[in-house]
């Protein structure tokens, strides 16, 4: 099929790449046309397993990508990946998403052949059908019936993206008709899982509660941890045993600093924002929030009981990234982490693998090491932030530190004589 994806970001970059890996011929327009240099030379601007590999494979036979709306006019089918970022109150900024719907609306005024618009950005209930339908319906002039619309949420996660897309718990399809849920189900012929078919806006809340049920998890095993921590249990003991019952199942269960990235808080908050302006009051919603945002204060209580001061003291940083993995720092608990640090005077030193750069754009200043036993040198302490596998290896490294006062935000450390956030 002929299928074009506006939005060359994470999500619209993957998909058009499996996409084009099933066969199909792919168009993505991205408005940032260093990224569509680099996507065109096979580069991808982002880092995710198995991605170079396709990209290598497909670019320049069945996928393209390119920053203006020509030569789209007989797609198939449009995919809309672009972001949609929180506004100040929490709620999700359409205004990318419904330019995006206005020029492909455009660019297929002249076509005389039936095509579905399908959403793939996570948007609020209702935004397809309110949002994205009359936009393409009035800069395209064409008849409702003659245009589909899906959407079509995205369940990957950064770092696993590939792997996700492959093999899906599920695909997820709202439409407005038949003939426009069965093209989109053609279009992921080949990829294993059940589709699950929905109203447009069933679709739409499939996405923010799945989300919204994961920080859930996440937030339940930090509440659970921070109490068996006062009780001297070990969380991990704990929620191993939780998640052994198949209505729990053992995943997000892990205690630590809580949820970071660029979708589980934002999506939440935009949720809560959602129900607030439907007169409803949250209340599960908004302390999975708060208990997420006292998780990296939490760390920083505990490093000050264990050291007495951190006043110029020295503390190595192991971990920037919002998860390993990933050289994304977006709502990185790190960020808070080290705010506070900073506010009470420390010295840092901060080493990850990966996400040094992206963590200068928020703190230049500090001392970025090119390895975590440079970090740990002279440690008065040393926090482990995010679960990097190369951590698991460290130990004659933690010898050199001037006191060894450990503390790990996320579990991954294999020597004795440390202690958790919440274990
Ligand atoms: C998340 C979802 O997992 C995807 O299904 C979804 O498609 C995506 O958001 C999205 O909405 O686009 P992602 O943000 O890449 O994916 O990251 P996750 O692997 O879900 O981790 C999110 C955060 O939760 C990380 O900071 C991680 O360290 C934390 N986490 C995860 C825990 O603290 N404990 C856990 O047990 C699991």
């Amino acid at each position: 099929m002929e299928i074009t994806v506006v939005g060359g970001g994470y999500v619209g970059l993957v998909t058009s790449a499996c996409f084009a890996n099933l066969g199909h011929t792919v168009r993505i327009i991205e408005i940032d046309s260093h990224k569509v240099e680099q996507i065109n030379k096979g580069i991808p601007p982002i880092f995710e397993e198995g991605l170079e590999e396709i990209l290598t494979r497909t670019i320049g036979k069945n996928l393209t990508a390119q920053s203006d709306y020509k030569s789209i006019e007989n797609s198939d089918v449009f995919f809309i990946c672009v972001g949609t970022p929180p506004q100040e109150d929490g709620s999700a900024n359409l205004c990318y998403l419904a330019q995006a719907a206005e020029s492909i609306g455009a660019a297929i005024q002249g076509t005389k052949k039936y095509q579905v618009i399908t959403v793939k950005s996570t948007v609020p209930p209702g935004t397809t059908e309110s949002v994205v339908l009359p936009a393409v319906l009035n800069a395209s002039g064409r008849i409702r019936e003659t245009i589909g619309f899906c959407m079509n949420p995205e369940f990957l996660r950064e770092g696993k993206a590939i792997e996700d897309f492959q093999n899906p718990d599920r695909i997820v399809i709202g439409g407005d008709s038949q003939d426009a849920i069965s093209t989109v189900k053609k279009v992921y012929e080949g990829v294993p899982g059940p589709v699950i078919i929905t109203s447009l806006p069933a679709a739409e809340m499939i996405k923010y509660a799945s989300n919204a049920f994961l920080a859930m998890k996440i937030s339940f095993s930090n509440e659970i941890g921070n109490i068996c921590k006062k009780l001297g249990i070990h969380v991990y003991e704990v929620m191993n045993g939780v998640g052994y019952d198949h209505r729990i199942n053992p995943h997000f269960l892990n205690a630590g600093l809580g949820f970071g990235g660029s979708c589980f808080p934002k999506d939440v908050m935009a949720l809560i924002r959602l129900a607030e302006r439907n007169n409803e009051e949250p209340v599960l919603l908004s302390s999975v929030i708060e208990v997420n945002e006292k998780q990296p204060d939490r760390i920083v209580s505990l490093l000050k009981e264990r050291i007495s001061t951190i006043n110029n003291k020295r503390i190595a940083i192991l971990g920037l990234a919002f998860k390993d993995n990933t050289d994304d720092v977006r709502d990185s608990r790190a960020i808070p982490v080290i705010r506070s640090l900073l506010n009470e005077g420390a010295d840092i030193v901060a080493y990850d693998p990966m996400a040094t750069d992206s963590m200068k754009r928020y703190y230049p200043d500090l001392q970025y090491v090119k390895s975590a036993g440079n970090a740990l040198k002279g440690a008065d302490a040393c926090l482990i932030l995010t679960e990097w596998p190369e951590f698991k290896e460290l130990e004659s490294e933690f010898d050199t530190m001037k006191s060894r006062v450990i503390i790990e935000g996320r579990r991954i450390l294999s020597i004795e004589g440390v202690e958790g956030v919440c274990w």
